[in-house]
Order: structure tokens, then sequence, then C-alpha cells
């Protein structure tokens, strides 16, 4: 239907008569003469009807209209370009000519679209429900095509490293990684469910004990959680799993992995290597466990310097055990009190009691604006002075609390203050970073329980095996690490538990009941009788990386149908009620019931 697509043409094919087709992406009519930009996916070229060429396409030009599907053939020709008269066009590749039509066919009319293509559209609902419309957009367009790039590079790059692509069934059993489970009732086992699988976690594993060896596979998961801008019900991970090796094994593989993903996709150079921080330094110094480093304003510790201070907050806090962290924003002591209030209510939405703060205004400390440092010595003002190296100018953010709260609580603050002063506006950064050594097991006060922080397969580091075994979980660390990309994870894995014993010691740490195992975990324990090899392994976001590749903020902008934030695809509109006669078919007796009367 084409000679050529409509990024091709050049002025070396000037003279040549050539078809194109494609949709109109914009028609104006000067003087009389209509021209259209013809769009397909590769880009756009100008066609131009003049009735001294054909009278016929001329006069029937006059009715087309943006987004109709339209053929034109017609002659190759440079665009006028003199000292007087300029129209070629710099901003497109095929600007320097035009395609003067001798024939015109109008393969399909468009009504009117409901959103213009052209304009950027903050009415997210509107582009979900006419996605194909959306998917049009250059923008989109570009960023579906990385994807693939991404995706492509994965395969090649793991290919030639001899790992070999295996699917696991969707229709599946329960595995904990940590989100609640979609569940599929079965039709032949009335009353029985399959759960969608949050990972393929237990089936790569399998697949060691299999002899695989070097798995992988670019794999759905599902996880029935609360949404987000990096999170969705319904994502792809670049799952990999191998045997005989160890963590530098994975790491190495991984930052190779990104490597070629970033060359093949956007031509990007990133570093050979990867820093890396402990989980213990990355909560103490960012308050994060999937840190930014693109910025500073690291967090300080000032627990000794206040220990004994007259400002209960801080004193009280410390005698019953906890800490007293500070960053320093660098030059925002004008920030306004609605801002301050902004960043205090920020603050108690993720669990602390206030937010103290001081406005260094001038060098001399009744300059400074600050509800509490009336309280504080001038020996405690100095020693904080010095330690997070205060400025007339300065702003101090302080939280009180347990480590791990205080952290997690300024470290949000920091990015918040971030976002205020717009510290990364136009930074274009890569920022990579490994976190390991996280902890293997937290202790969750709400429900008095030990829980896995990975997932109930991660090996302690070798230290701590016995210690697992013997049921002493405090401070135990895990075989585990996280990729993070500029403050998002894209990936996290771990060595895993091999032994049958070792493994049951780790289910027996998290409360799983003897039944529990049985029902649920029978066929990993049984697996590791037989002569399971050491294996580990990681899955990346594919999601969060192509996102972070086109320079989205959102991963809806790198998926094609993507659902809202409440899980709705709103082109379709799913989830959608069923017939009640599938629901008796899978004896689904209260809501059939239900669904039944309403219809009566
Ligand atoms: P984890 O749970 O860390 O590990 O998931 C791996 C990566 O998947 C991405 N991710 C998500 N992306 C979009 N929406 C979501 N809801 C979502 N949840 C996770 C993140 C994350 O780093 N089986 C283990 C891996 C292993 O141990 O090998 C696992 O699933 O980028
Ligand atoms: P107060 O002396 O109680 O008026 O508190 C003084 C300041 O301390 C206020 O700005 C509070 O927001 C802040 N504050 C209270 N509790 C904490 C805490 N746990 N961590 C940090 N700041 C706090």
């Amino acid at each position: 239907m084409r000679t050529h697509h409509c990024n091709k043409l050049r002025a070396s094919d000037a003279g040549n008569t050539v078809t194109l087709i494609g949709w109109i992406n914009t028609v104006r009519d000067q003087g009389g003469v209509i021209f259209v930009d013809l769009r397909d996916r590769e880009g756009i070229t100008q066609c131009v009807f003049r009735s001294e060429i054909s009278p016929e396409a001329a006069e029937l030009s006059h009715t087309l209209r943006a987004e109709d599907v339209i053929q034109v053939t017609g002659q190759c020709a440079m665009r006028l370009k003199s000292d007087d008269v300029d129209t070629t066009n710099a901003n497109l590749e095929t600007g320097e000519i035009e395609v003067v039509a001798s024939e015109l066919k109008i393969v399909n009319k468009a009504e009117v679209l409901p959103f213009q293509l052209d304009k950027e559209l903050s009415n997210e609902d509107l582009r979900m429900k006419y996605r194909y419309l959306d998917l049009r957009r250059p923008r989109m367009a570009k960023n579906i095509h990385t994807r693939h790039r991404v995706a492509k590079a994965t395969r090649d790059f793991l290919d030639d490293s001899g790992f070999i692509e295996v699917e696991t069934p969707i229709l599946s059993k329960s595995t904990p990684e940590g989100a609640r489970d979609f569940l599929v009732p079965s039709r032949l086992q009335a009353g029985g469910f399959y759960a969608l699988p949050q990972a393929p976690q237990q089936y790569k594993q399998l697949l060691m004990v299999a002899g695989i060896e070097r798995y992988f596979q670019i794999a759905k998961c599902f996880r029935d959680e609360d949404l987000r801008a990096d999170r969705q019900p319904e994502f792809t991970q670049i799952d990999m799993e191998a045997s005989f090796v160890d963590q530098e094994d994975i790491i190495g593989l991984i930052e190779g992995l990104l490597g070629r993903v970033f060359k093949d996709s956007i031509g990007a150079e990133i570093p050979a290597s990867f820093d890396r921080l402990t989980f213990k330094d990355a909560m103490n110094t960012y308050g994060s466990d999937k840190p930014d480093r693109r910025f500073g304003m690291e967090m300080v510790d000032l627990t000794d310097t206040f220990e004994n201070c007259e400002f209960k907050v801080f004193s009280g806090t410390i005698k019953s055990g906890g800490v007293v962290k500070a960053i320093n924003a660098k030059g925002f002591a004008d920030i306004s009190t609605g801002q301050i209030d902004g960043l205090t209510k920020l603050a108690q939405e993720h669990g602390a009691k206030g937010l103290a703060y001081i406005q260094v205004r001038g060098e001399e400390r009744d300059t400074w604006r600050s509800p509490f440092v009336k309280r504080l010595t001038d020996e405690e003002l100095n020693e904080m002075k010095e330690r997070l190296n205060i400025e007339p100018g300065d702003l101090i953010l302080f939280a009180a609390d347990k480590w791990q709260p205080a952290c997690e609580v300024l470290g949000r603050i920091r990015l918040e203050v971030a976002e205020l002063q717009e510290v990364l506006k136009d930074n274009t950064d890569l920022n990579f970073l490994w976190v390991t050594e996280f902890p293997l097991v937290e202790y969750k006060e709400e429900e008095d329980k030990w829980h896995a922080v990975h997932h109930p397969f991660t090996r302690p580091i070798k230290e701590d095996e016995e210690k697992l075994k013997a049921g002493e979980l405090e401070g135990l660390r895990a075989q585990a690490y996280d990729v993070v990309l500029n403050g998002y994870e894209i990936g996290g894995g771990s060595i895993r538990i091999h032994e049958a014993d070792l493994q049951e010691a780790m289910f027996d740490a998290i409360g799983v009941t003897p039944e529990e195992k049985e029902e649920m975990f029978n066929h990993i324990l049984d697996a590791f009788k037989y002569g399971a090899p050491p294996h580990g392994g990681v899955a990346l976001g594919l999601d969060r990386l192509a996102m972070l590749v086109c320079g989205e903020e959102s991963i809806r902008e790198v998926m094609a149908f993507p659902k809202n934030n409440k899980g709705a695809d709103l082109m379709t509109d799913s989830p959608a009620q069923v017939d009640p006669k599938q629901l008796r078919d899978l004896r689904i007796k209260t809501v059939a019931k239900k669904e039944e009367k309403g219809k009566e």
C-alpha cells in the first residue's frame, strides 16, 4: 500500500513518484490549496494538493479531516527555499521535501476525536478510555517502541549469557511475595481457586532443581495492593534465576544487563559497576532503602548531642531508646509557614508526632526562628551547627523517634524538600545503586509476628544460618540485594535457601504452621530433598525500568493498556459484572444469589 513510510523521504528522493499511507495529523487550507501532514508510526511527511497537478485529488482534499486514513500518490519535490521564501521545516526530518499529490484515496474517514492528539491532556481517564487514540501520540508511540527495545536488549543479553526463557503458569498457587492474591475460581474443581502469580518465585527455583541452570522470563505478575504511580496490579518482571552462583555473580549479571539495555534502547552509557550501600547505611544516611542520591541533603544523627538537652521531645525520645536525626535544607530558611505546615502534615501522615525545625536567618541564635531553640544551650547549638554545616539561610528539620521510623519519616521529608526546592529540575543523571545486607526477618508489633523482609526463600548470610535454625531471629541478615535507580527500586533478589531443613527453619521462624507447610509448600520442601543446586536470582520491574529509560514519571506512560488507580480498565470497562450463570457454574453462591435477586 506504500512505497515509503512517512519518515523516509529526503532531498535525494526528489523527482521520484511515491505512495504514502497514514493518518492526517493536521490539515491546512492556504488560499484554496490543501496541505496535509501525513503521519504514520515512523513520522510525518507534508503532502500538498494542487489543482493544476490533479483537479480530482485537489477537490477531494477539501473534504479531509484530522485522523482520516488516506493514501497519497505523487511526486516527491523539494520545498521552496530562497532568500525571500523558505517553506522548509527544520522540525521535521522530512522537512526539506513534500509530496505533490496526483492521486488521493480516502481509505477510512474518522469522526471528530474526543480529544486533540497534538496537545497534552491532563484528563487521564479520558486518555485511558480512548487509549488506542492516546497511543497514536508521538510521545506515547515512542515510549511503546522504547519499551520494546528494552525487552529486546534484555532477551539478546540474556541469550548471549546462556539464559533460556521458560514460561511458567499463570493459573497457579498462592505464593507469599507480600501482597494480596488475585484469585480465579475453578469450574472443574468447584470451590477450588487458582491464585495468579505475584511472581514466578517458586517455579523458577523448581526449574533450578530441574537442572535448567540459567532461566529467565519476561513474566506477568499480579498483586492486589494499593496502587501508585509506580505500582500496577498487573505488571511485568524480567525474572531470572541461576544455579551455582553467589551474590557477586548476580550483581555482575545485572550491571551487564542494564548496561546493554540503556545502550541499545537510548544509546546511553552507564557505569560498568554501581555503588553499594548496606540497608543500614542507606537508612541512616537517606532514610530509605531506595535512596535517591542525585542530591545530598544527607541525614545526620544528633542523638548524642541532644541526649541531655532541655527540649523534652528530643531528650525524652532518646531516654526511651530513640534517636534524633536532622537534615540541612541549604538556603531554604525563607520557607513559608504554609510549606512548614505541609511538611509537618506529611511527617504526621507517616507516623511522626511532629516536625521540629529551625529557620537559620542569621549568625546569632536570637535570629533563628524555631519553636524550641530557646531550650537548647550554646554548646548544643554549636555542636549541631558544626555537624550539619549550618550557615545563615539554612533550614534544619528534625525527627525524634525510634531508629527506623525516625529514618523513614525524615527520608520522606528529604524527598519532599527536594521537590519544593526543585533540586532535580532538568536533572538527567542516571544514578544506580545496590542496597545490600537487608534484614532477613522483621517483627511486626501489630501482628506480634515475624515476617520475611524479602520472601521466605531468601538465604541468611553464612554466619546467621545457625541462629536461624536455633530460632534466634533478632538482627539476622539476608543475602538479598535491591538495585535502585534515581530513588526507584527497579529490581530485587536474593541467594536462596536450597536445603529442606534450613527452609523449614525459615518457615518456622515466620510462623508457618505444620498444616500450612504441608498444604502450601510441600512441593518445594520435597524438591529440596532430591538434590537441589545452590541457586539465586533477581527480578527487575520492566515497567519501572522502561519508565526511567523513557524519562517518564509514571509506569502507566510505558504500558499499552494500564489500569487506573482504582484498578479499572476504563477502555474495556473492567472489572465488570458477570452473568449469574457463570457464577452458578463456579458455585459462587452468595454473590450469585444477590445478582439473581437484582435481576428479578
Ligand atoms: P520483588 O517483589 O522485589 O521481587 O519484585 C521485583 C521488582 O518488580 C517490580 N514491582 C512492581 N512493578 C510495578 N507494579 C508493582 N505492583 C510491582 N511490584 C514489584 C519492582 C521490584 O523491584 N520474586 C522476587 C524476585 C527474586 O527474589 O528473584 C520478587 O518478586 O521493580
Ligand atoms: P512542642 O515543644 O511540643 O511545642 O514541640 C516543638 C516542636 O517539636 C514542634 O514543631 C513539633 O512539631 C516538634 N515535634 C514534636 N514531636 C516531635 C518528634 N517526635 N520529632 C520531631 N519533631 C517533633
